[in-house]
């Protein structure tokens, strides 16, 4: 929707181009509590990076298109978009800073959230356990929920 028409274009600071020169280009200290990347998928790791050193704790990344039609598992085709993002997957999964959980829905969407100082949940946030399945093993670790 055009931001004119939802009444948002006053809250708007629209930046066109490169997205890897314009993440660059930001203010030093520029923070952000959210970021959506859906651009060219080599650059997705890069873009990853950049944002998250200007994420606050608790804030979240959305990646889309992180299952790539399903081929960033099993054999690897020979196609650098899937390469680019099975890369990725596998370096969030194991990555210290963040929590992350992959959502099977249209293409694939990530929602990876930043953890605070040393891995700690951010504050104001309660600490996450594992969800428990119906016969009583954990689910992957990725994928966490509150205890009632
Ligand atoms: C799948 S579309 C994203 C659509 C967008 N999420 C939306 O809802 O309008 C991918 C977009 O990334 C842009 N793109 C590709 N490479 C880029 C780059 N290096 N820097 C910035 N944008 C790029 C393309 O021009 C295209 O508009």
């Amino acid at each position: 929707m055009p931001a004119r028409r939802g009444r948002v274009a006053n809250r708007i600071e629209l930046r066109v181009g490169p997205g890897l020169e314009t993440l660059r280009a930001l203010p030093p200290g520029e923070q952000f509590d959210f970021a959506f990347i859906d651009a060219d998928k080599t650059g997705y790791a890069q873009y990853y990076e950049e944002v998250l050193t200007r994420l606050r704790p608790g804030g979240l990344i959305l990646l889309d298109n992180t299952l790539q039609g399903g081929h960033v598992v099993g054999d690897l085709p020979d196609d650098e978009d899937v390469a680019a993002i099975r890369s990725l997957n596998d370096a969030i999964a194991g990555d210290p800073r963040v929590k992350a959980v992959l959502i099977p829905i249209g293409d694939g969407v990530s929602f990876v959230q930043k953890l605070g100082e040393r891995g700690s949940e951010p504050a104001g946030h309660p600490p996450m356990t594992p969800l428990q399945s119906p016969g009583g093993t954990s689910m992957p670790s990725t994928t966490c929920g509150r205890r009632s």
